[in-house]
């Protein structure tokens, strides 16, 4: 298998990693090769491609699961992960190494083109019968980009409660998803991305926190999915959103994955990636086409 990565695909990848301090790093001497099995192992798991060599960064990331469980070498961890018992440690290190970076409406285009485009050609088509959307926000993190449709739907909808209405956000990590559930943000987290006005309309305050209004949170469904395995929502979705993820994954295994994701599309439907994510090699089975300034895909019959 080839882990050869477009640069451009990478760039946000390679950004996080600045991200981190390099200066704690490189003295702790773990031995290499348990680093490579460690990335081999994540690559298996999730078919995230973290380089062997970003020494520090593995560190940084595992350093305090490691202090946990009192475990001082990544052939033990690996090991304990992959024992019989060992899923939730598997699931820590998902967690641990994979970068959940999100925050409401981030690049607001997409946003747009479902409330100004999408829904206006649904109801358009469903002139006799309850309009149906159907959405899957895969690698959602803590949920802002899926509860960010709602939010959106709700504002430019007014009859969205009458719509048969689904809106499924999957993630690898079962922590991340926990937390997507509760719909509770840190106060950081809420001032990215959303207005003041959305934030006093759709949150209230829990002493230092924000919880989502039950009204947005119901309509958002959320589920543990790895867009790596051979089970995946069914569908037919009208919009699938797969944003700032494929970027941590091989060229081959971004497109094997595309594939499967352009399955899940409605004939009609469309696919949003990252706004900087310029996926290879899918001509034969996506179209790409601007709307309303955003890039989106749609599959091809
Ligand atoms: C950088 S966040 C992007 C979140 C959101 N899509 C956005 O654009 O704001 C990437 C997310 O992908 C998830 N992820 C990584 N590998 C995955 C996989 N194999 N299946 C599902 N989710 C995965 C991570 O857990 C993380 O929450």
């Amino acid at each position: 298998m080839s882990h050869e990565l477009d640069p451009s695909f990478n760039r946000d990848a390679r950004r996080s990693d600045l991200l981190l301090h390099p200066t704690e790093s490189l003295t702790n001497g773990r031995p290499i090769d348990g680093a490579i099995e460690l990335c081999v192992r994540l690559h298996e798991w999730c078919g995230v491609y973290l380089e062997p060599t970003k020494t520090y960064l593995i560190e940084n990331r595992l350093r305090s699961l490691m202090d946990d469980l009192g475990i001082h070498d990544y052939k033990s961890l690996i090991e304990i992960a992959s024992s019989g018992s060992g899923m939730p440690i598997r699931n820590r290190i998902i967690d641990a190494l994979t970068t959940h970076e999100t925050l409401f409406f981030r690049d607001s285009a997409p946003f747009e083109v479902i409330a100004n485009h999408l829904v206006p050609g649904i109801r358009e088509m469903s002139r006799f019968g309850s309009p149906r959307l159907s959405v899957w926000t895969a690698a959602c993190s803590t949920g802002q980009e899926s509860y960010s449709i709602a939010i959106q739907l709700l504002e430019s909808v007014p009859d969205i409660k009458q719509w048969n209405l689904s809106i499924l956000g999957t993630d690898v990590s079962s922590a991340i998803i926990e937390r997507a559930r509760t719909g509770v943000y840190f106060d950081h987290e809420v001032r990215r991305g959303l207005t003041p006005q959305r934030l006093q309309k759709y949150f209230v305050q829990e002493s230092e926190d924000w919880r989502i209004n039950d009204c947005v949170r119901e309509m958002v469904h959320f589920e543990v999915q790895n867009i790596n395995d051979s089970t995946q929502p069914q569908g037919p979705f009208d919009v699938i959103f797969c944003r700032n993820v494929l970027i941590y994954f091989s060229v081959d295994d971004a497109r094997r994955i595309l594939q499967k994701i352009a399955g899940r599309l409605a004939s009609s439907g469309r696919l949003f990636l990252g706004s900087s994510e310029v996926p290879r090699n899918i001509n034969d089975f996506l179209t790409m086409e601007n709307i309303g300034g955003a890039t989106c895909y749609r599959r091809k019959e």
